[in-house]
């Protein structure tokens, strides 16, 4: 999807009032009058800033850096506008303090206009985003269970960034049992089994442990901070 759309400048004070009409008519309208497109902005902060970061309207539970609801609350009832807001998250965004566990060059400075534009929209305002903004990330994992093949039981992470493995169930025949989980986001994770094993963090590949499982049930999750807490948990039945 192309959002910029560029108006030759004379015409532009003459469109102000069709605009600021356009704007309240379709709600739902993820371009803004910058140019800044929240729905890029939304699919890469949950891609790539919601492992660390909670925000409601994005439905992320990263733990790692501040609540970004509550970062904003009190400066928003401040009376601090929101454009204020877009100002501060883009600099923190292309400019992290130093040692910050937080990444520079995460994204290129048009995905940081875009997240900005985002964040400083939805940040503490309660409620689901709506329309086209709504369903702009997939719902992630699948409602299947992981069965195990020839010995071997993949779990992928959520390849979206998403704190969840793809599948919360899995099964599988007693005996040796290869557990992979293939992590293709910039996430790092491992998957852990208490008292059968722990495969090591991985940014991008596989990470694997091999045990020998009786019948039972068993969970396995994320053994970094925070991840299990926000959903990176599942349970094996093995038979
Ligand atoms: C690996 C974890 C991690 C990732 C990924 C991450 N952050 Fe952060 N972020 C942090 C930490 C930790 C802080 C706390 C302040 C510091 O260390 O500078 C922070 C601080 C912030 C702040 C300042 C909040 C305040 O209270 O002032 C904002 C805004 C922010 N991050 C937005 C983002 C955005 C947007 C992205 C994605 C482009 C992102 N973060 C990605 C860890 C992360």
């Amino acid at each position: 999807m192309n959002s910029r759309v560029s108006f030759p400048r004379a015409l532009r004070p003459a469109m102000i009032v069709g605009v600021a009409l356009a704007a309240t008519a379709f709600s739902g309208c993820s371009v803004n009058n910058d140019g800044d497109d929240q729905i890029a902005g939304k699919q890469l902060f949950v891609a790539k800033c919601g492992s660390c970061h909670i925000l409601g309207r994005a439905d992320t539970k990263g733990v790692t850096g501040p609540n970004l609801d509550e970062a904003f609350r009190q400066s928003i009832k401040d009376g601090f506008g929101r454009d204020a807001i877009r100002g501060v998250v883009y600099r923190q965004i292309l400019d992290p303090r130093e040692g910050s566990a937080m990444p520079a060059d995460l994204v290129d400075d048009e995905g940081a206009r875009d997240i900005a534009a985002y964040v400083a929209d939805v940040a503490a305002r309660g409620g689901e985003d709506e329309g086209l903004l709504g369903s702009a990330v997939e719902k992630a994992g699948s409602d299947e269970p992981a069965v195990a093949e020839n010995g071997v039981l993949t779990i992928p992470a959520d390849p979206g960034g998403q704190l969840i493995f793809v599948n919360s169930k899995a099964e599988a025949p007693a005996g040796t049992l290869e557990i992979n989980m293939p992590n293709e986001s910039g996430v790092p994770h491992n998957i852990v089994i208490d008292g059968k094993g722990e495969s090591p963090v991985v940014t991008e590949g596989d990470s694997k442990f091999t045990a020998d499982f009786e019948p039972g049930e068993y969970t396995y999750y994320c053994a970094v901070p925070g991840h299990q807490e926000a959903g990176m948990v599942g349970t094996l039945t093995v038979k």
